[in-house]
């Protein structure tokens, strides 16, 4: 995120003080800020200034999201304390919560143990479902956006921020807030579709489990790539990475991501359920799962929306750990080329 946020921030937003930034994201950079009468630490989300803010539909759900956010109080949610505009910006104050986050925790470990992942999933789902029952849908969980507190307590954040709901291919949308990246995306989402509903979050939690287990994102490639595998490519089997994983979490993630909202779980409690069963060894109702719902004409992107995507920056907004991993190894294996055809040259050039 541009440092013209940093440069520009007044010292004060609302009634915080910014101590330091501590972290930036697609919308936007995040600081470590204190209540200045209550002496609370919190985090501040603050949003890039190319956010119109004279957009009245951005505005206006900016602010009705906010409040709703403000609103929710569930165990699992980030906690939402004020929001507003100041010197041009948007912010969003919240519960500030000490632990990385989930994608750094898989960075660091490479992957997770699937029961720590299969209880981070459920308590996540918990927290959604919450959420959903007062009408919001979270629209971009991610690993990045769920926080585990080091007593074991998994957290979603920027519930109630709000986002556009279409995105084109560089994952930025009209009002140039960005939708994250499209690794967790589900298809209707991609679709254009304006009214997902929590089925696309159940998708997008499919996707973060996904990671969680194998290490490494379902789709890889450019934006346009991982958008058109999303759509229409089955789901590479999570064995392929793990092949000890147990079936059933793989039948678990496949429903979950299934291609149609109408093949995946059709409540919070049915996949609670089974979240459940996973960490008791008893039968899941996902067991032999195959995605029906797989490459039915409706599920293609739409000709249009491909020119749009074909003709855009294919440049993914960031890039998760596996991805970076995979960069290193192509430099390291350029350099060492590189190297290698030098040393034969000298041989050559020499004897
Ligand atoms: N409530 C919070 N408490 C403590 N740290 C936070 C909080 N919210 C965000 N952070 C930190 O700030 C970082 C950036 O968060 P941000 O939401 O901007 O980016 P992101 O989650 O990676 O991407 P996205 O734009 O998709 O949400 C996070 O990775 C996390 O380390
Ligand atoms: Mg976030």
């Amino acid at each position: 995120m541009p440092d013209d946020i940093s440069d520009a921030l007044p010292d004060v937003l609302g009634s915080c003080r910014i101590e330091k930034k501590i972290g930036e994201g697609g919308m936007g950079s995040v600081y470590l800020g204190t209540h200045r009468t209550l002496g609370t630490s919190v985090a501040i989300k603050v949003l890039p200034k190319h956010i119109d803010l004279k957009d009245p539909e951005y505005s206006q759900r900016f602010s009705r999201e906010a409040r709703i956010a403000a609103r929710l109080r569930h165990p699992n949610l980030v906690q939402v304390h004020d929001f507003g505009t100041e010197g041009g910006y948007y912010y969003l104050v919240m519960d500030y919560v000490e632990g990385p986050t989930c994608s750094q925790e898989v960075e660091q470990k490479g992957r997770l143990e699937w029961r720590r992942a299969v209880d981070i999933a459920r308590q996540v789902a918990d927290g959604l479902e919450y959420a959903a029952s007062k009408g919001i849908i979270h629209r971009d969980v991610t690993p990045g956006n769920i926080i585990l507190e080091p007593s074991g307590v998994a957290y979603i954040t920027d519930l109630g921020l709000a986002k556009e709901t279409t995105a084109d291919a560089t994952g930025l949308t009209r009002s140039g807030a960005s939708l994250g990246t499209p690794y967790y995306m589900s298809p209707e989402q991609i679709n254009s579709a304006r009214d997902v509903d929590f089925r696309a979050d159940i998708y997008s939690l499919g996707a973060t489990l996904y990671h969680m287990v194998c290490g490494t994102v379902p789709y890889t490639g450019t934006t346009f790539e991982v958008m058109t595998k999303q759509v229409r490519e089955p789901l590479p089997p999570p064995k392929d990475h793990v092949p000890d994983l147990p079936d059933e979490i793989c039948d678990v993630i496949r429903k979950m991501m299934a291609k149609a909202p109408d093949a995946r779980y059709a409540s919070y409690d049915d996949l609670r359920q089974d979240l459940t069963s996973l960490l008791e060894g008893t039968p899941v109702s996902a067991a032999g799962f195959t995605d029906q719902s797989m490459v039915t004409p409706s599920m293609g992107i739409g000709a249009s929306q491909m020119l749009d995507i074909a003709g855009a920056q294919t440049q993914l907004a960031n890039p998760p750990a596996a991805h970076k991993k995979s960069t290193g190894l192509l430099i390291a294996v350029i350099v060492l080329g590189i190297l290698l055809a030098a040393v034969v040259f000298l041989m050559v050039t020499r004897g």
